[in-house]
C-alpha cells in the first residue's frame, strides 16, 4: 500500500462500519444467546426478537452503506443458522450469506467477515460450550465449510470476536463466575435446566472468563486459521480483541499492570504470527487504590455511564503494534449516545489518533466504526444507540445520522485533512 500525498492514510485503507449477525438479523432462534435471552432469570433487558430484520433487508442496508461512500463492511456469519444441529449444514443459510457477500461485491464494498461474534448454536452450549476441549475441532469444521462455500468472496477473515471480553468484564467486576458458582446465578441455573446439563458446564463465549475458556478459545482460533487457510491460503486472517486503554491512578499501579497483562497483552502475544490483529476500543479504564475508578467528576459520559474517551484508540493501536508485531485493523470503535454531534466529535478524534499512529509508521490497515445501525446491544437491549444510521423498529426505516455522512465523506477523500492535530488534549 502506497501513501497518498495528502494524508497519512494509505491507499486501500478500509473505511467501514461493522455489525454482528445476532444484533441485527433477528430471530436467531437456534443460538445460545436466544436461549439465554428467554430463560427465567435472564439478565438481558429484553429479547432480540426481530432485531432490525437485516436478515431480510440486507440488500437495502448494503446499498445504503455503499451510497454513503464507505469502502468496507464488517459483518458476522451466524453459526447457529449454518449448522443448526451438530454436523447438519444448511445449504440455504450458506446460500443466504453468499447473496449477502455478492451484494457487497455489487456495491463495491470489501468484506471483513467475522466467523464467530459471541453467539454459538445452542447445541454447542449443551456440549459444554467454550470450556469443552472438543469445541476447537467443532469450530474448525464449521470454518472449513464456510470458507469452502464463501471464501472466494471474503476479503478479510476474523475468526473469533473479543475472546478477551469476559476477562475485561471480570476485571471491572462484571460476571465471569467460576464454574462452581454458576448454579447460584438464576440465568445459568435456568439455562442448565433447559439444556439438561449441570450449571457448572454452562459456558457461553461472551461470559466465560475461566482459564479453561482461554485455552479453548486460543485452540479454536488456531484451528480456525488452519481450516480457513486450507481453502484460501492467501486470505488475511486474524482475531479481534476488546482492548481498553488501561490507566493507573495513584495506588492502582499494580492492579492496572495486572489487568493490562491479562486482558490485553496475553491475547496480543497470542496474535503473533497472525496476518493482523483486530483492535476494538471504546475508551479507557482507570484503576486506583480502591479498584476501578469512576469517571472523573464532570466528565461527559456515554449512555452506559462510562467516560467518553476517544483518545483510548490511539493508545491501544500503539500497544497492539508493539506487543503483537503484526498489522492492526481497527475493527470496532464507537460511542453509545443519543447525541450524534457527540458521536461525530468522538469519531473524528479517534480517527485522528489512528492518523497519528500512521504518521509514526505503524501499519494500520483500516478504521471500522461500531456500528452501522442502531441495534440489539446484548444485555442492555435496544436502548443504547451506537448506530451511525438510526432505525425506527416499528417501521424498520433507516435514517443516516450526520456521523454516517461524515465517515462516508472521510472514506471518499481517504481521510484528507484529518491529522493528529484533531486529537483533543
Ligand atoms: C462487541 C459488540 C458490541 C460493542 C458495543 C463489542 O464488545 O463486539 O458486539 O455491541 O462492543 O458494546
Amino acid at each position: 500500500m502506497n501513501a497518498t500525498p495528502h494524508a497519512p492514510f494509505p491507499d486501500g485503507f478500509h473505511w467501514g462500519v461493522a455489525t454482528a449477525g445476532h444484533q441485527v438479523e433477528g430471530n436467531n432462534v437456534n443460538s445460545d444467546t436466544w436461549l439465554l435471552e428467554n430463560v427465567p432469570g435472564t439478565i438481558f433487558a429484553e429479547p432480540s426478537g426481530d432485531a432490525i430484520d437485516h436478515y431480510h433487508r440486507y440488500r437495502e442496508d448494503i446499498a445504503l452503506l455503499a451510497s454513503l461512500g464507505l469502502t468496507s463492511f464488517r459483518f458476522s456469519l451466524e453459526w447457529a443458522r449454518i449448522e443448526p444441529e451438530e454436523g447438519q449444514f444448511s445449504a440455504a443459510a450458506l446460500a443466504h450469506y453468499r447473496r449477502v457477500l455478492e451484494a457487497c461485491r455489487e456495491h463495491g464494498l470489501r468484506t471483513v467477515v467475522t466467523y464467530h461474534h459471541f453467539t454459538s448454536p445452542a447445541w454447542l452450549l449443551a456440549a459444554g460450550g467454550w470450556e469443552d476441549p472438543g469445541t476447537p475441532a467443532r469450530f474448525a469444521r464449521y470454518c472449513e465449510a464456510v470458507t469452502e462455500h464463501l471464501g472466494d468472496l471474503v476479503d478479510v477473515a476474523c475468526t473469533l470476536n473479543e475472546p478477551n471480553l469476559p476477562a475485561l468484564l471480570a476485571a471491572i467486576g462484571i460476571g465471569g463466575e467460576a464454574p462452581e458458582h454458576r448454579a447460584s446465578v438464576p440465568m445459568w441455573a435456568a439455562a442448565a435446566e433447559r439444556l439438561g446439563i449441570e450449571a457448572r458446564r454452562v459456558a457461553p463465549f461472551q461470559f466465560t472468563a475461566s482459564e479453561a475458556g482461554f485455552e479453548v478459545k486460543l485452540a479454536a482460533h488456531r484451528a480456525a486459521v488452519t481450516a480457513i487457510k486450507s481453502s484460501r491460503p492467501d486470505l488475511m486472517v486474524g482475531w479481534t480483541l476488546a482492548n481498553s486503554d488501561i490507566h493507573a491512578a495513584p495506588g492502582g499501579e499494580e492492579r492496572a499492570a495486572t489487568v493490562r497483562r491479562e486482558v490485553n497483552e496475553r491475547y496480543l502475544l497470542a496474535s503473533r504470527g497472525d496476518d493482523f490483529v483486530g483492535i476494538q476500543t471504546y475508551g479507557r479504564h482507570v484503576f486506583d487504590a480502591d479498584g476501578l475508578a469512576p469517571a472523573p467528576a464532570g466528565a461527559p459520559v456515554n449512555q452506559l455511564g462510562e467516560e467518553i474517551y476517544p483518545q483510548g484508540l490511539e493508545a491501544t493501536v500503539r500497544e497492539a503494534a508493539a506487543v503483537a508485531g503484526v498489522p492492526v485493523l481497527v475493527t470496532e470503535n464507537g460511542l453509545a449516545t443519543e447525541d450524534d454531534t457527540q458521536r461525530l466529535d468522538y469519531l473524528r478524534a479517534a480517527v485522528a489518533g489512528v492518523s497519528a499512529c500512521l504518521a509514526d509508521g505503524i501499519d494500520v490497515r483500516g478504521y471500522i466504526a461500531w456500528t452501522a445501525f442502531d441495534n440489539f446491544e446484548w444485555i442492555f437491549g435496544y436502548r443504547p444507540k451506537f448506530g451511525l444510521v438510526a432505525v425506527d423498529r416499528d417501521t424498520q426505516t433507516r435514517t443516516p445520522k450526520p456521523s454516517a455522512h461524515w465517515l462516508g465523506d472521510t472514506a471518499r477523500s481517504n481521510g484528507a485533512g484529518i491529522g493528529p492535530a484533531a486529537l483533543p488534549a
